[in-house]
């Protein structure tokens, strides 16, 4: 049926009519890994000849983009960046041209974060009220879905009061339905689609689009992490101390209002994770550019790490450490060398980094106890050894240049 949809919408192919909701649907009925091959030979055909040749509209742009994500298995390219569909996500990044606009890059950044976190708790309340019959296995207790609104409100919180949003309600499922219905009225039909093309979880189980959702979160975190710290080794490059401790601040305090998500997450039950986990082989944020930018931004890499699956896996930000990107324990150190900060500035950005440093070491503390809780002794879908890996790594020095917080307190997962 969806192929004969498909063939006849190629007589006419017009992305903007293509049948997104019947081959979404298909995907969820069954989990990506188990899409049947007929339909697979049709998306494949779909993206050879219609869009080949379709106009550079923002439709056929998306469709394209879903296509790879869809085919990522088929074509042998199935990896965590195409698993969690991050090439739909409109994340602000670093080779945006306007990326030295804090404050847009900061609003777009905010949307998202509302939409994404809107979505998921829409998908939680929709199941529990049973309104979707979507990804039925294991779906959680009442008890469960409270907690997830909880922890969802907690994350919007500082992203709607930027945006100059209320949420009346004090109730975690009542706010959290309010949270749904604000963010729908504020949704264009594109985003709507594009919220909906970058759910495919590999299988059926309920638990997936959170775990889906949550990724796609932190990578929008430490998309706006880079941004923000990039601008500091600029204005520090430009003498500008300010903005620069500015900037770091601004990248701690994102890090600190996406700590509760590892919250949200830890609500997984451990049993569902460890059922779709069997299909995500070789999909592991271990590929994860946002966060290896991240990394290499704040300092450049020892030559042990840079040469480990670490970095081998994210073959980009490899690249770009080789060419030598400016880093920020550079920036700072040659400024401090120069004597190109006064004492007040020194100490403020001093500061701000210290903090920025802490916040991290915070993060994968609280990364490895979810991990060591969810995977017990099983090895990672990235090929490491698991567990044994990220305690290895927890402890590497976020930067240099200013003396590191040895107080690592993990947030509660
Ligand atoms: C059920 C929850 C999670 C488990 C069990 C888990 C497990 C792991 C494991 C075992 C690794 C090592 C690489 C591998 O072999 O796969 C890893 C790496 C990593 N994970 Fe997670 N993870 C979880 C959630 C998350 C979340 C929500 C994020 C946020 C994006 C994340 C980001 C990362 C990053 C950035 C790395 C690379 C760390 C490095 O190379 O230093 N993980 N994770």
């Amino acid at each position: 049926m969806i192929v004969e949809e498909l063939n006849s919408w190629l007589e006419s192919p017009d992305p903007a009519t293509f049948p997104v909701d019947a081959v979404v649907g298909e995907y969820h009925r069954v989990g990506k890994h188990f899409v049947g091959d007929e339909l697979l030979e049709a998306l494949a055909r779909v993206r050879a000849s219609a869009l080949a040749h379709a106009p550079t509209c923002p439709d056929a742009h998306v469709l394209r983009r879903f296509l790879d994500t869809a085919l990522d298995k088929r074509d042998g390219r199935y990896e965590y960046t195409t698993y969690i569909a991050l090439s739909l996500l409109p994340i602000p990044g670093v080779d945006d041209p306007w990326r030295a606009d804090a404050r847009g890059a900061l609003r777009r950044r905010d949307q998202l974060v509302l939409a994404l976190l809107a979505d998921v708790v829409g998908f939680e309340l929709d199941s529990a009220d049973g309104h979707t019959e979507l990804f039925p296995e294991m779906p959680p207790d009442a008890g469960t879905v409270i907690k997830r609104c909880r922890h969802a409100l907690r994350v919007a919180a500082p992203a709607l009061e930027r945006e100059g949003l209320m949420i009346a309600d004090l109730e975690p499922v009542p706010a959290a339905r309010e949270l749904c219905a604000t963010i729908a009225a504020r949704l264009t039909e594109r985003e709507r689609r594009v919220l909906k093309l970058s759910m495919l979880p590999v299988y059926v189980s309920h638990d997936e689009y959170l775990f889906i959702r949550v990724l796609q979160l932190f990578e929008t975190t430490f998309a706006s992490l880079a941004l923000a710290l990039l601008n500091a080794v600029d204005a520090l490059g430009e003498g500008d101390a300010a903005t620069a401790a500015e900037s770091v601040a601004l990248a701690g305090a994102t890090l600190r209002e996406s700590a509760p998500l590892f919250s949200l997450l830890g609500t997984m039950q451990v049993e569902s994770f460890r059922t779709f986990r069997a299909f995500t082989d070789g999909a592991s944020a271990i590929q994860s550019r946002n966060y290896k930018t991240v990394e290499s931004i704040c300092r450049r890499p020892d030559p042990d790490r840079l040469s480990s699956a670490a970095y081998t896996s994210t073959p980009e930000v490899r690249e770009r450490v080789l060419a030598g990107n400016a880093t920020l324990d550079d920036a700072f150190m040659s400024a401090y060398a120069a004597d190109r900060l006064t004492t007040d500035e020194r100490e403020a950005l001093g500061e701000a980094m210290r903090e920025f440093a802490a916040t991290l070491q915070r993060w994968r503390h609280t990364h490895y106890r979810l991990a060591v809780r969810m995977l017990g002794e099983r090895t990672g879908t990235g090929y490491t050894e698991g567990a044994g890996y990220l305690a290895s790594v927890r402890s590497i020095d976020v930067l240099r240049s200013v003396s590191r917080s040895d107080v690592v307190v993990s947030h509660a997962v």
